[in-house]
């Protein structure tokens, strides 16, 4: 059993609406020698190829790619989800829906960051209907740059986003899949690994 799925067998909470609750070591509260010891277990999986940059968008997928980029040894660049005076000029941006909030919101990356020569390992914490990797993919199209594949801590198996990618032929990682959650009982089932 991989160290995520035993993290959330023991921590994880299912919430109505299919949302899996991940706040004491990932969403709110960090377990830092957890999410360490996670990010050196995805790093360990794209060993074989050439990864310049870890990309994801704010704010949770910061908890995931920093230790990934820090056990590859590269740099990490996230992507903006608020405007800010700081980001002005010239920036690669992509329109993102999110299923689970109801609500469209443009990310931003300023172009100094991601260019032709970068080979993107795209980082989340979640993958549900793949709209966060949506966008994040036409950033690194603007910015010509490579990518090498997507790594993700928890898919939800029961969403569409995981299996599109992997029609697509998108090396895809994913630390634990969900493939059904139980509100009532809090049962998890797990893809078998
Ligand atoms: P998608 O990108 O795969 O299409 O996912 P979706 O729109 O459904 O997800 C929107 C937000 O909700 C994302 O965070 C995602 O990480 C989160 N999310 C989706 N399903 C779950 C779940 O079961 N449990 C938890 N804890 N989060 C879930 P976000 O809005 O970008 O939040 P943040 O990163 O700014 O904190």
């Amino acid at each position: 059993m991989s160290i995520l799925t035993e993290k959330i067998k023991a921590e994880g909470r299912v919430y109505p609406g299919n949302i899996l609750k991940v706040d004491s070591f990932l969403n709110h509260q960090v377990d830092v020698s957890f999410m360490s010891a996670l990010g050196r277990e995805i790093a360990e999986k794209f060993s074989d190829v050439e990864i310049t940059k870890v990309l994801t968008v704010e704010t949770s997928g910061l908890v995931i790619a920093y230790p990934v980029a820090e056990a590859l040894g590269c740099k990490m660049v996230f992507a903006k989800k608020h405007q800010t005076k700081n980001l002005a000029g010239d920036v690669y941006t992509a329109d993102v829906a999110s299923f689970t909030h109801g609500t469209v919101y443009e990310i931003r990356l300023a172009k100094q960051y991601l260019n032709e020569n970068d080979k993107v390992l795209i980082v989340d914490d979640f993958l549900a209907n793949g709209q966060a990797v949506r966008g994040l993919r036409q950033i690194i199209e603007q910015a010509g740059a490579t990518l090498a594949g997507v790594a993700i801590a928890i898919e939800k198996g029961f969403q569409p986003g995981g299996q599109q990618l992997r029609e697509e032929g998108i090396r895809l990682e994913s630390m634990a899949i969900v493939d059904e959650m139980d509100g009532e009982t809090g049962t998890i089932v797990f893809r078998a690994e």
